[in-house]
């Protein structure tokens, strides 16, 4: 059933994006930027966190402070021009891509940060993949424009080459570093001039970029270099096509500095503009669902616990993907078969949190659970919806755990179930030893040290980590459907995840060519789902 005026108004105005960049490009500075032009901070660099001196608003973990570094996902709401904006922030390091990877499947829109000196990183390449994949419209910030960096026309040849996507530059920098003058925004010809110490630009209405008298305000050389830019920008790009945006093929392109807050501004502008209100979503029998639709439906991208310490509480974060959310409203679950009520549900705004009466279609919302809720689950009102499943990523670093006290042992268990619950590690079982010492597995590093860093934070538990040689996990399965016995060819041993699926732990990729040659009645997933 279609939503009636005031719910399909409501959802019309909702625009929820991630932002995603490398470490270091910016992220931290330009979310402040744009929390400060919605309204919601009354002064960036207000909320004290990261390295003890700058804000970090969305950064609220002890470790993500201590280290400045961010391996959270965070979500917070604004209202802007109109607008109900969700931003979902996403972790900026590789080690966390699987998370970053989970929040881009809560997201309609992305917006890529670049630090314009350094162009596309390796990891900023891998998410632009993911950004692909699902065909996401995506914007692209170039940041850092107050320090010398790439030539812009480097810099998307850097962009369209190695991510694939044609950009569409928005704005065009005049100079950089130093000489960094202002910024010609190319869709509503304005010149948009900047100075050190001033964070508001002086505003200048042009005919065209060939405007003289952009020439009396920028000097005769960055004039020039703005003419032979602009002449190959217009041969080389026809006009801006939203549809291509749509569909994820065209990233309109911005440039500026988060730290001196030059051209956010314009960016949000750009956002408010065109990124797209909640789309459909795909159900694992291919339907679409239609997010203007009146029966409520949304699925759980990410679980979180102990957010605040002293309730020990749980979250399970979800996106809505059709209808109205309201407190206390009874909705299927789809995986446990049953009926649960949504009695409270938050909105977040870096430490703060609020409870909420009713949320629409693309919002996200923290629902406090009691363990009712895994990554990927669905919920719906009216007939079961199951959403398409959330991708998980193969484990490539492994270890055991050894516990100082051994008393504490049923402890580390119970804290590592629900660790494993959030996403943060994969749990590997020996049938032999039952739950007892499980093999732990990561995707990176870093997720090992916030994994201890966590276990003894918030749960009290020494232990130590002991490194298992092992590399590559596969998941094996039978091709004709029949369940596999005890073991398999090769002198492979099998081990079972947390859902008792036999899994195979090895310590070279090479050894898995072997293995397939040994069992050709199988067929070796890097997923267990
Ligand atoms: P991240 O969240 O993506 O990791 O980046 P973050 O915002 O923390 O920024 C990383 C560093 O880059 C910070 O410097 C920050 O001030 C700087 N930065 C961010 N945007 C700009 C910009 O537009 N221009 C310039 N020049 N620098 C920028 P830091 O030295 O690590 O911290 P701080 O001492 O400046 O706070």
């Amino acid at each position: 059933m279609s939503a009636g005026g005031d719910i399909k108004k409501e959802i019309g105005r909702r625009r929820t994006f991630a932002i995603i960049s490398h470490p270091d490009a910016g992220k931290t500075t330009i979310t402040e930027k744009i929390l400060y032009l919605g309204g919601v901070i009354r002064e960036a660099g207000e909320v004290k966190g990261k390295k003890g001196t700058k804000a970090a608003t969305s950064d609220w973990m002890t470790l993500e402070k201590e280290r400045g570094v961010s391996v959270t996902s965070s979500v917070m709401q604004f209202d802007y021009q109109g607008l109900r904006v969700n931003l979902l922030d996403t972790p900026g390091h590789k080690d966390f891509g699987e998370d970053t990877y989970r929040t881009l499947m809560a997201a309609d829109s992305a917006a890529m940060l670049i630090d314009a000196a350094k162009g596309v990183e390796l990891q900023t390449r891998k998410l632009y993949e993911v950004c692909r994949l699902r065909k996401m419209p995506i914007f692209t910030f170039a940041n850092k424009m107050d320090r010398e960096g790439k030539d812009p026309l480097e810099l998307i040849d850097d962009v369209e080459n190695t991510l694939g996507i044609k950009c569409y530059p928005v704005t065009w920098p005049i100079g950089m570093g130093g000489e960094f003058k202002g910024l010609y925004h190319r869709l509503d010809k304005k010149v948009f001039y900047f100075e050190r110490g001033r964070e508001e630009p002086s505003i200048q209405d042009v005919q065209s970029w060939n405007d003289v008298s952009i020439k009396e305000k920028v000097g005769e050389r960055l004039f020039e270099k703005l003419q032979e830019d602009m002449e190959l920008l217009d041969v080389a790009l026809g006009p801006f096509e939203k549809s291509e945006f749509l569909a994820g093929k065209v990233s309109p392109m911005s440039f500026g500095s988060a730290k001196y807050n030059w051209g956010v501004d314009i960016f949000l502008r750009l956002f408010a503009e065109e990124a797209p209100p909640p789309g459909p979503r795909l159900t694992i029998e291919g339907d679409e669902v239609d997010p203007f639709s009146e029966d409520f439906s949304g699925f759980v991208f990410k679980i979180q616990a102990n957010m605040d310490r002293k309730h020990r509480d749980r979250v399970a974060f979800m996106r809505i993907c059709s209808g109205k959310f309201e407190r206390g409203m009874k909705v299927k679950h789809t995986r446990l078969g049953r009926e649960i009520r949504l009695a409270y549900a938050n909105q977040f705004m870096a430490q703060d949190r609020e409870t909420i009466e009713e949320a629409y279609s693309g919002d996200i919302v923290g629902v406090n659970d009691s363990g009712n809720f895994q990554i990927g689950d669905s919920v719906s009102v009216g007939k079961s919806i199951e959403f398409t499943p959330m991708p998980r990523f193969s484990p490539e670093v492994f270890a055991k755990l050894t516990i100082k006290d051994p008393l504490k042992r049923k402890q580390l268990q119970k804290a590592l179930m629900q660790l494993s619950e959030e996403g943060m590690v994969q749990l590997f079982y020996d049938p032999f030893f039952g739950l007892q010492d499980p093999i732990l597995g990561v995707v990176g590093e870093l997720q090992f040290d916030v994994l201890m860093f966590r276990l003894n934070d918030e749960y009290n538990l020494e232990v130590k980590l002991e490194r298992q040689p092992f590399s590559v996990a596969r998941w094996p399965r039978k091709k004709d459907g029949a369940i596999i016995g005890k073991s398999i060819n090769g002198g492979a041993k099998l081990y079972m995840d947390n859902h008792e699926r036999p899994v195979v732990l090895l310590a070279k990729e090479w050894d898995l060519n072997w293995l397939i040659k040994e069992n050709p009645d199988l067929e070796f997933h890097i997923t267990g789902g």
